[in-house]
């Protein structure tokens, strides 16, 4: 009897593992039986030239750690194993299964699958960063709100070949509840329901929303096909958030942050670290390196409230903080790669909005308008050390832009629109996958007022590029001579469909002085 207590005690112990226990009954009535246990399908993420994260999840009640294998194979039949491996996954993260892929060959595509008993999770296909190649092609998206429509964007970027990876700038998740009192505008384009219905504030509430998301078929699908890599904005956790906060205030944070930051790491195809840190970055040889920034919850001072506020301006206040502003400057002046492509957040470039948000300054304080010293401090280094070719990418707007890359747009002596002075760079801002953009928000007829006057070379004489009404993605393409970015347009939300066009494009050229057409 003796020898069999510690097992007793352990069963006694054991959490009463029911899926519930992880996600909210709900969820089950989107499951995906056909796919069963990989109902939420598979990934791969974080690329490197020998190494790349696969992942899948679970969808079982269990009490016990359950055995999953795995395999890796150089063609789609999964016939030529390269590597193949088993581990235990456990209820303590929801069955999620991570393997770091290691002692791959660089620029290579791969394709991996799991095994759980005796079912098989979809063959899915990923690709290492190339080490040599003198092309790389990035499809850049943010701004994914459930409620907001269907994902026909993730769906077009599936089918996209010869992607390198998908950069994922931030709210994949939202942490709302189902909306009810929003505007009337608002509510007419909400199409479809968050689960639960309330508020994430804690890790099943997370898991459970994360679950959603990743049983819509198209966002499973573009994860089955390409290699992701993924920042987090404020709605990971809550809106307009900070280290040590959020617009919802302070209570409870580190709690709701954990669990939060927990939810994040088991769902996403994400290197693991102890710290649960996702500032990282990436080579593609000569070509390009990719430094992924964390603006929320690495360094981010509290919001400065609106523009007349004394605090605005103090060389105290961080958006990144000092360690990852450094790491982020010297990378870019060490790098030997032609382009420095930075993933950020929020809009780095100065807008001039004081003739659209008059009333609304907090839009403002959480962008990199609202921390003028860190930026400045940035640009300074890169002027004095003669930088050039950087290319930031950015989400959170939900809104397509393109910037001149300049220090002072206001400023004759730093900028000059017609000669390109001052510009090092360019920065390209994805539209929203669904989230509102502004006619969903205000009238048509206001929207387009707001086009006219953000675009006035007096407001913004950098600004190269406006759209405030479409939703979709942009594809950054860069080769050794040109940095592209080109805008995708999806043709309706409101259900699935798979017209999408291409309707934009700028350029920057190598060593070049301004955006282009
Ligand atoms: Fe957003």
């Amino acid at each position: 009897m003796n020898s069999l207590r510690p097992l007793l005690l352990l069963l006694f112990f054991l959490p009463k593992a029911q899926a519930q226990e992880w996600f909210y009954p709900e969820l089950k009535a989107l499951a995906a039986p056909d796919l069963a246990p990989f109902d939420f399908g598979v990934a791969s993420g974080d690329p490197l030239p020998d190494a790349v994260v696969i992942w899948t999840k679970l969808y079982l009640d269990s009490k016990l750690p359950e055995l999953v294998k795995w395999e890796m194979a150089s063609d789609s039949a999964m016939q030529n194993l390269v590597q193949t491996g088993e581990e235990y996954t456990y209820g303590t993260s929801a069955f999620t299964v991570k393997v770091d892929v290691k002692n791959l060959e660089p620029g290579t595509t791969y394709f991996y699958r799991f095994k759980h008993k005796d079912k098989y999770s979809p063959i899915g296909r990923t690709k290492t960063a190339s080490q040599n190649s003198d092309q790389l092609r990035l499809a850049v998206v943010s701004c994914a709100d459930y409620q907001g429509g269907y994902y026909n964007a993730f769906g077009h970027i599936a089918k996209q070949q010869n992607l390198d990876a998908v950069l994922h700038l931030g709210d994949y998740i939202y942490e709302y509840g189902v909306w009810r009192n929003g505007r009337k505008r608002m509510m007419k384009h909400r199409y479809r329901e968050h689960i639960p219905d309330k508020n994430c504030t804690e890790l099943m509430d997370y898991r459970t929303r994360y679950g959603q998301y990743r049983l819509d078929p198209q966002l499973r699908e573009c994860h089955r096909l390409h290699p992701f890599i993924v920042i987090w904005d404020d709605h990971e956790v809550a809106n307009n958030d900070y280290v040590n906060g959020a617009e919802s205030g302070t209570a409870n944070w580190e709690a709701r942050k954990a669990a939060a930051k927990q939810a994040y790491f088991e769902w996403m195809p994400i290197r693991e670290n102890p710290e649960r840190r996702i500032v990282r970055s990436f080579s593609f040889g000569k070509l390009a390196e990719l430094w992924m920034l964390d603006g929320r919850l690495e360094g981010r001072s509290k919001q400065a409230n609106g523009p007349n506020d004394p605090a605005l301006n103090d060389p105290n206040r961080h958006m990144l903080g000092t360690e990852q502003t450094d790491w982020l400057l010297n990378g870019m002046k060490n790098t030997q790669a032609r382009w420095k492509i930075v993933g950020n957040q929020v809009v780095f470039s100065q807008l001039n909005d004081s003739k659209v948000f008059d009333r609304r300054p907090s839009v403002r304080m959480d962008r990199w308008d609202g921390y003028p010293a860190e930026r400045q401090h940035i640009f300074d280094f890169i002027y004095k050390n003669d930088l050039k070719n950087i290319v930031v990418v950015t989400g959170d707007v939900h809104t397509s832009w393109a910037f001149d890359l300049t220090g002072n747009p206001a400023d004759p002596n730093v900028y000059d629109c017609k000669t390109g002075k001052g510009v090092v760079g360019a920065e390209f801002v994805t539209p929203s996958i669904t989230s509102f953009n502004f006619d969903e928000v205000v009238p048509k007829i206001v929207a387009s007022e707001a086009k006219r006057r953000f675009k006035k070379k007096k407001n913004n004489p950098h600004l190269r590029y406006l759209d405030l009404v479409h939703h979709g993605y942009l594809l950054l393409t860069l080769t050794p001579e040109k940095a592209q970015s080109d805008w995708y347009f999806v043709k309706r939300k409101d259900r699935v469909d798979d017209r999408v066009r291409l309707c934009a494009s700028r350029h920057i050229l190598f060593n070049g002085n301004k955006v282009e057409k």
